[in-house]
């Protein structure tokens, strides 16, 4: 087995290309990267396209036209270049699947039909973005279910693709089925879930359901740990319905020191949690390549202080909002030894092994990474580069 040392070593010298060096004592099924992508909201020019039928009645009509303005724009092309960066870095690690965070496509086609070829049109470009037949997993976000008729269209799609993929992983029957599935992929549990459920039950059930599993990742679109905007609870485990089992899926995380990846809030987000139970870690991906690139480089990594964990949304929010939101935020904000918040977009790349779980960010289309993020290793102190 690798030292921790050679690790660091070889990792900081060459973040990009660790698995090109060799992982040489760790067996290939052991041993294999993921190419992530956060929300991705796929939509076309003109507008025409996808959304003839959009209901115009509709009370959030100017925010949304501005969303589909944003979407043609992004997948004009910086968002393809995006994608053809992460496929090529998809190629050259030993990569095992595609995993999207929801939100994959925008959504708000008002139209059955319309709807389920936003999806289809969507899941063709990927496909034919990435290496032949490399499995492709998504999880369901708000988008992907906006929209007249939008959630069972979602759904008859969502589950049987799901299905399918899933199966192909774990080398055996898996039935996807919203609002939980989990499978084994090799010695790791992966468990997706509807961030908007509201019996988080299921949730820690499928958690607590595996004790032999080396890692216990949980892929939500909506992040679990609290975040920093004004709409925090639209989030997993937001909100007075799950005030009872938040803090149980809180230490289920922890006991098994469990990694979140989620999307939703188009931030990239990093936050290490330490307490009594254990701990847990969560990232949070954004791909939502806006004009401007968010850039590491020019300031907008613009929390990297565990202290400061929460200030920014109680600089948002008053009155009883401010009070709930503080009620929810102590759950977390005693834990919090790590954190980074930024609204950095581009496309991430996550590497498992026995000793490590490590997400590297590519900012915009780049194929160095800017930024890796241990989100599992046996000495967690601070191991950015
Ligand atoms: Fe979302």
């Amino acid at each position: 087995m690798r030292s921790r040392r050679d690790f660091i070593k070889s990792a900081g010298a060459s973040a990009g290309v660790f698995f090109l060096e060799g992982c040489v004592s760790c067996r290939v099924d052991r041993c294999y990267s993921v190419a992530v992508l956060g929300d991705t909201h796929y939509d076309a020019e003109p507008e025409s396209v996808y959304h003839s039928h959009y209901d115009e009645s509709n009370k959030w009509a100017a925010v949304q036209h501005e969303e589909f303005r944003r979407n043609g724009e992004m997948w004009r092309e910086r968002c393809r270049r995006l994608l053809a960066s992460s496929a090529v870095l998809a190629g050259a690690h030993p990569t095992r699947f595609l995993l999207q965070m929801g939100d994959i496509i925008q959504g708000d086609c008002d139209d059955v039909p319309t709807h389920r070829r936003m999806l289809d049109d969507c899941i063709s470009m990927f496909r034919t973005a990435y290496p032949a037949d490399l499995p492709f997993l998504t999880v369901m976000g708000n988008h992907d279910v906006r929209g007249k008729g939008a959630r069972s269209a979602y759904l008859d799609f969502a589950e049987s693709f799901a299905s399918r993929e899933a199966s192909r992983l774990a080398g055996a029957r898996v039935a996807a089925k919203y609002p939980v599935f989990s499978f084994r992929f090799g010695p790791d549990r992966w468990v997706f879930c509807d961030f908007e459920t509201q019996d988080l039950q299921p949730v820690i059930d499928a958690i607590e359901s595996d004790d032999g599993a080396r890692h216990v990742f949980l892929v939500t679109h909506g992040p679990f740990t609290i975040s920093e905007e004004q709409s925090y609870a639209w989030r997993l485990g937001g909100g007075k319905k799950c005030d009872a089992l938040r803090p149980r899926l809180y230490e289920a995380l922890s006991r098994r020191r469990a990694v979140v990846l989620s999307g939703h809030t188009h931030l990239t987000t990093f936050c290490r949690h330490e307490n009594a139970f254990g701990g847990f870690c969560e990232f949070t991906a954004n791909s939502v390549w806006k004009k401007e690139l968010a850039s590491l480089a020019t300031g907008e990594a613009f929390c990297e202080d565990p202290s400061l964990f929460g200030a920014t949304a109680a600089g948002l929010l008053e009155g009883e909002k401010l009070d709930r939101f503080k009620s929810e935020l102590e759950l977390f904000r005693p834990g919090v030894k790590e954190y980074f918040n930024s609204r950095a977009a581009g496309h991430f790349r996550l590497d498992v092994s026995d000793e490590d779980v490590i997400m590297f960010f590519y900012q915009g289309a780049d194929t160095v990474p800017a930024r890796r993020f241990a989100l599992k290793h046996p000495a967690i102190e601070n191991p950015w580069i």
